[in-house]
């Protein structure tokens, strides 16, 4: 099993770097570098996050690894490859990763582990992921986790974004405490894991419909797990990375500044929907912020949004309290 793993990372060790060489130094690469270029990615910044491409072909990857030995098999164990079987007894392979820029998924060392590849146009798509397998798990890991779990550290807390290009804009301005879950709703691991570096957590998600309820259920699980978030909805830019295009790293650490409590933020986007303005609309709404009350530990904390409810809505706190609380009144 041991020997198996240091061969699975040999693989990705490997892999990553041709992909690197392709987009660095190949004629081929050309494709990809112009593709960077026009998001705006220096080289500087494809270095440090390895990021790579990989031309329109079924068997770049599966021949440069087999002078390394590697054979199609193993690559596909790996994710790299897929097996396909031509229905006669026979079975080929090709490359999994075509026609795409490389996104390296490196782990807190730095050690490629999978990969995420973008196609240059908007096929779909749009993102390729490395499967799921016996030594990679896309819910236990983070993009960006090499340089944030020190950035998050000294920041005193993380930037929790949507995609990887997210990341890479925002660590590129120098806030090294940007992560973003592999292209899958955020996990209880994955929470673990930001809890680890600081029980801190700005959610920064796109700005989107779907950015916000991914906002909505990410918060849930953060604060089960004991984390104190927050939510920043940016204005005027559907992400961080096409927000940093247009503002500077200061306009986008007064926003972070500027974010709202998770118990706030829901609250703003309920409101936004229908302002509540009779007695039952009131109660109805103070019902639907209960869950998202009661789950969070802090004592103290639920009794000052209790008192953040009672202020909005013009109602007494003992009322709020009692309608939150329930029968559970003990949990207020
Ligand atoms: P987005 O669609 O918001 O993409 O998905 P993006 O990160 O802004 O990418 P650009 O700017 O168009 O290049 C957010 C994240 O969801 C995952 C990826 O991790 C992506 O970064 N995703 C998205 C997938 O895994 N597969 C997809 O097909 C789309
Ligand atoms: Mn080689
Ligand atoms: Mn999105
Ligand atoms: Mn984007
Ligand atoms: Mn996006």
């Amino acid at each position: 099993k041991e020997s198996m793993r240091l061969r699975w990372q040999e693989i990705h060790e490997l892999s990553a770097g041709y992909f690197q060489k392709m987009l660095e130094e190949r004629p081929e690469g050309e494709r990809g570098r112009r593709y960077f270029d026009g998001r705006n990615i220096d080289r500087d910044t494809m270095r440090k996050f390895r990021l790579g491409y990989t031309a329109d072909s079924w068997d770049g990857l599966i021949n440069e690894m087999a002078k390394h030995g590697i054979t199609p098999g193993e690559l596909s164990e790996a994710g790299l490859s897929v097996k396909k079987d031509n229905g006669d007894g026979r079975i080929s392979f090709y490359d999994r990763f075509r026609g795409r820029v490389i996104f390296p998924i490196l782990d807190v060392h730095g050690k490629p582990i999978g990969f995420g590849g973008r196609v240059l146009d908007d096929s779909l798509p749009k993102y390729l992921n490395s499967p799921e397998t016996q030594f990679f798990h896309k819910g236990r890991n983070l993009y960006g986790i090499q340089t944030a779990s020190r950035g998050i550290r000294e920041a005193g807390y993380s930037v929790l974004l949507e995609g990887y290009m997210d990341v890479i804009a925002v660590q590129k301005v120098g806030l090294f405490n940007a992560v973003a879950s592999l292209g899958t709703a955020l996990t209880r691991d994955q929470a673990r894991i930001l809890k680890r570096y600081s029980s801190r957590v700005i959610l920064c998600y796109d700005s989107d419909e779907a950015g916000v309820q991914a906002a909505f259920r990410a918060g849930e699980i953060l604060i089960n797990e004991g984390l104190n978030v927050q939510v920043l909805k940016l204005k005027g830019a559907k992400d961080p990375d096409e927000y940093l295009q247009g503002h500077s790293k200061e306009e986008f650490l007064q926003e972070l500044q500027k974010s709202l409590s998770y118990i706030e933020f829901k609250y703003e986007m309920l409101v936004a929907d229908a302002v509540p303005e009779t007695i039952t609309a009131k109660a109805e709404l103070i019902r639907r912020m209960a869950p998202d009350i009661l789950r969070i530990k802090s004592a103290a904390e639920r009794e000052g949004y209790a008192r953040f409810l009672s202020l909005e809505l013009g109602l007494t706190l003992e009322a709020v309290k009692e309608e939150i609380g329930g029968i559970d009144q003990k949990r207020l």
